[in-house]
C-alpha cells in the first residue's frame, strides 16, 4: 500500500517548497494536502495530491486526516496551538505508532530578550545534540516554545504511539518551490526597513550573527527525515532524540548588510551603500508586530546561532545548495519583482 501523508502549509514558503520536493521525489506516496484556499492551479501542478480544505482552527479536519497518515508533515505556522493539539489527537487514533515531522525554527534560542549581545557577537552556537536538554526547557517567552513545549509532552506521554520530529531551520534564503508563496520573511522585511531609512543599516557593532540555510538544502533535510518515518522510522532519530537544526553557515548583520547595500544600490533602491548604525530607539521602531514583541531586535540585532550535529551525524547532511552572499541579488530581485507587480 502506498504510505499516506498528510501535509498543510502546503501554499506557503517551507510548506510549500517541501509539498513539492516530496511529490517529486515520491510519486508512489499518498499526499493529502490541507489547504484554507485552492490555487486554481493546484491540481493540474499535483493532480495526485488529495485536498482537505479547513485551516489550523478545524480541530476535526486535522484530527481526522491525521488518523488517516501515517506521516503528518506540518508546517506553515509554527506557533499554532490548537493545529498541534489535533494532529496529536488524530495521530493517537491510529492503530499502529504514526509519525509527526513539525516545523519550528531558530528564533527559539535567539538571545534578544537581552541586551547582553545585542548588536555584539555572542560566543554560544547552539547544537541539536550537545544543548537537546537546555534547548528542551527554555523559558516559555521564547519564540515557537509554546507549540515545542505541547510536542514534549506529547513525546513524554505519548512517545510510544506518535513519533515526533521537530525541525528547526534558521532565517531560508532562495526560492521557494510552491505555488503559493515562493520568498522567504528576512528579504522583504529587511527591504521596508531599508526603503523606510533610506539606507542599510546595523545596531551597535553589527558583528551579532545569525545561522542561515538554502532552501534546497532544507528540503534535503526534510526529503531524508520524511523517507525515514515511511521506512518506519529506520535511519532518523525521534521523540527527545528527533529535534533537527538546519542550518549551513551564519553571517553576522554588518556583512549582510554590507551586501545588500550593494545590491540596492546597483537596483537604485538606495543612493549610498555604506551601512549606517541605527540607535536603539530606530531598530525597536522598525517592524512591530503584536504577537512577536521585539521582532526587530530578534531580526537585526540579536544572535541566533545553531549547528545541525543531529542531520550531519545521521545523513552526512552539509551545504550543496549557493551560499547566503551569492543568493542574496537573486533573492532581492525577486522581491523587488514582487512589489513592482503588487503597485500594477
Ligand atoms: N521562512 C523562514 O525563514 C522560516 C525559518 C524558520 C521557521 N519559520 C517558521 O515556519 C513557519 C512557516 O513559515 P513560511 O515562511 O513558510 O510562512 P508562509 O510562507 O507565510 O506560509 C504559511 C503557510 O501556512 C498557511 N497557514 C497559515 N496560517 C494558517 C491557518 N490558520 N490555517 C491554515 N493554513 C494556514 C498559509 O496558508 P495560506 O496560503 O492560506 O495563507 C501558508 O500555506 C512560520 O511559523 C515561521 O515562523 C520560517
Amino acid at each position: 500500500m502506498a504510505p499516506k501523508i498528510f501535509i498543510t502549509g502546503g501554499t506557503g514558503y517551507v510548506g510549500g517548497s517541501v509539498l513539492d520536493a516530496i511529490v517529486e521525489a515520491h510519486p508512489e506516496y499518498e499526499v493529502t494536502a490541507l489547504l484554507r484556499k485552492i490555487p486554481d492551479d493546484f491540481s493540474s501542478r499535483y493532480p495526485g495530491v488529495k485536498i482537505v480544505q479547513g485551516d489550523y482552527d478545524s480541530a476535526d479536519i486535522l484530527s481526522q486526516a491525521a488518523s488517516e497518515a501515517e506521516v503528518v508533515v506540518h508546517n506553515g505556522d509554527s506557533d499554532h496551538e490548537p493545529a498541534i493539539n489535533a494532529l496529536i489527537c488524530g495521530l493517537l487514533e491510529r492503530p499502529t505508532p504514526g509519525f509527526l515531522i513539525h516545523l519550528s525554527g531558530t528564533g527559539i534560542v535567539s538571545d534578544y530578550h537581552s541586551k547582553t549581545y545585542l548588536g555584539k557577537q555572542n560566543p554560544k552556537i547552539w547544537s541539536d545534540i550537545d544543548d537537546y536538554a537546555s534547548i528542551s526547557s527554555l523559558p516559555d517567552n521564547a519564540p515557537h516554545r509554546n507549540t515545542e513545549k505541547i510536542l514534549n509532552a506529547a513525546i513524554a506521554e505519548h512517545g510510544d504511539k506518535i513519533n515526533i520530529a521537530i525541525m528547526c531551520p534558521p532565517d531560508i534564503y532562495g526560492r521557494g518551490r510552491g505555488l503559493g508563496k515562493s520568498v522567504s520573511a528576512y528579504v522583504p522585511i529587511f527591504l521596508k526597513e531599508v526603503k523606510e531609512l533610506g539606507r542599510v543599516f546595523y545596531y551597535g557593532e553589527g558583528t551579532n550573527t545569525r545561522s542561515y540555510v538554502h532552501i534546497d538544502d532544507l528540503l534535503e533535510l526534510y526529503l531524508k527525515v520524511v523517507e525515514a518515518a515511511v521506512a518506519g522510522g529506520e535511519g532518523a532519530e525521534w521523540g527527545s532524540n528527533g529535534y533537527y537544526f538546519a542550518s549551513t553557515q551564519e553571517h553576522n548583520q554588518i556583512c549582510v548588510s554590507t551586501i545588500v547595500g550593494r545590491i540596492l544600490r546597483k537596483y537604485g533602491v538606495v543612493g549610498n551603500e555604506e551601512p549606517v548604525e541605527v540607535t536603539l530607539q530606530q531598530l525597536d521602531a522598525m517592524f512591530q508586530i503584536p504577537k512577536y514583541p521585539g521582532l526587530s531586535r530578534y531580526l537585526f540585532g540579536a544572535n541566533s546561532r545553531t549547528r545541525a550535529d543531529r542531520a550531519k551525524k545521521l545523513f552526512g547532511y552539509q551545504a550543496k545548495a549557493p551560499g547566503l552572499m551569492e543568493t542574496l541579488g537573486s533573492d532581492i530581485k525577486d522581491v523587488l519583482c514582487m512589489e513592482e507587480m503588487r503597485s500594477f
